[in-house]
């Protein structure tokens, strides 16, 4: 049975972390909004161009764009076998798209995670954060820095600093999540989808806890 899963909390709250530990054990598809707007900035496509200054404002890049994307990308061969939806929906707007894109294809969720971390944690993660450019493996300068500085362990890449961690734009996209995203977290309990896992536990807290509740995807 395939697993669909959506991961929802604050910027840095381990939603990219988390998923990976979750694809590393399971054959679904990671589908990150954040993720697929980057690539699009990078090959400097039309949706890039647009969506690159909301991204580094720290704001949310508008939802026609938005669902229309996740619209094709949810329609994909490989969506079918299960997926887990990190970035997306991002405000009520968004989840009220989603539910009808799911009723088309006869997909129903499984679980929707809300990983909890406070605002300071938030600040500390995003600042230390650092990122492969070429593979996207994450890493820490606190808790989980690369071995050799400015190299990615798994492929050789350079590792940075994404544009948008910066203090100032990392509490602007704290405001956008508390005012657009938080309000998801009564919209998914009242549908009784809903999980709290605590973002400060392992990098496969949300893995263990969806097996424990036994959503395995098996
Ligand atoms: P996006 O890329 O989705 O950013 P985000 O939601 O702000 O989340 P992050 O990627 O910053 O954090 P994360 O929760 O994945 O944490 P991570 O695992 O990296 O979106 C970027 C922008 O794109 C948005 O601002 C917006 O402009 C646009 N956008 C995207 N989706 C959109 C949508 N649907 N609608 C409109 N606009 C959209 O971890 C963070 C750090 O913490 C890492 O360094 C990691 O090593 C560390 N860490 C993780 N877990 C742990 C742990 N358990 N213990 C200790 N450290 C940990």
């Amino acid at each position: 049975m395939a697993m669909r899963i959506i991961l929802i909390g604050p910027p840095g709250a381990g939603k990219g972390t988390q998923a990976a530990s979750i694809i590393e054990k399971h054959p679904i598809i990671h589908i990150s909004t954040g993720d697929i707007l980057r690539e699009n900035v990078r090959a400097g496509t039309e949706l890039g161009q647009t969506a690159k200054r909301f991204m580094n404002a720290g704001q949310l890049v508008p939802d026609h764009l938005i669902i229309a994307m996740m619209r094709d990308r949810l329609a994909e061969d490989d969506a079918q076998n299960g997926f887990i939806l990190d970035g997306f929906p991002r405000n009520v707007q968004q989840a009220d798209a989603l539910a009808p894109l799911l009723d088309d294809m006869s997909l129903r969720l499984d679980a929707v995670v809300l990983l909890e971390i406070s605002d300071e944690a938030v600040v500390r993660r995003l600042e230390g954060r650092r990122v492969c450019s070429s593979c996207g493996m994450i890493y820490n300068v606190y808790s989980h820095p690369p071995k050799a500085d400015d190299t990615c362990e798994a492929c050789g890449g350079q590792v940075v600093r994404r544009a948008d961690d910066q203090e100032s734009v990392i509490r602007g996209r704290l405001d956008v999540y508390h005012k657009e995203t938080a309000p998801l977290v009564e919209y998914y309990e009242r549908s009784g989808l809903l999980h709290r896992v605590p973002a400060d536990g392992g990098p496969d807290s949300a893995l263990k806890y969806l097996e424990s509740i036994g959503v395995s995807g098996k």
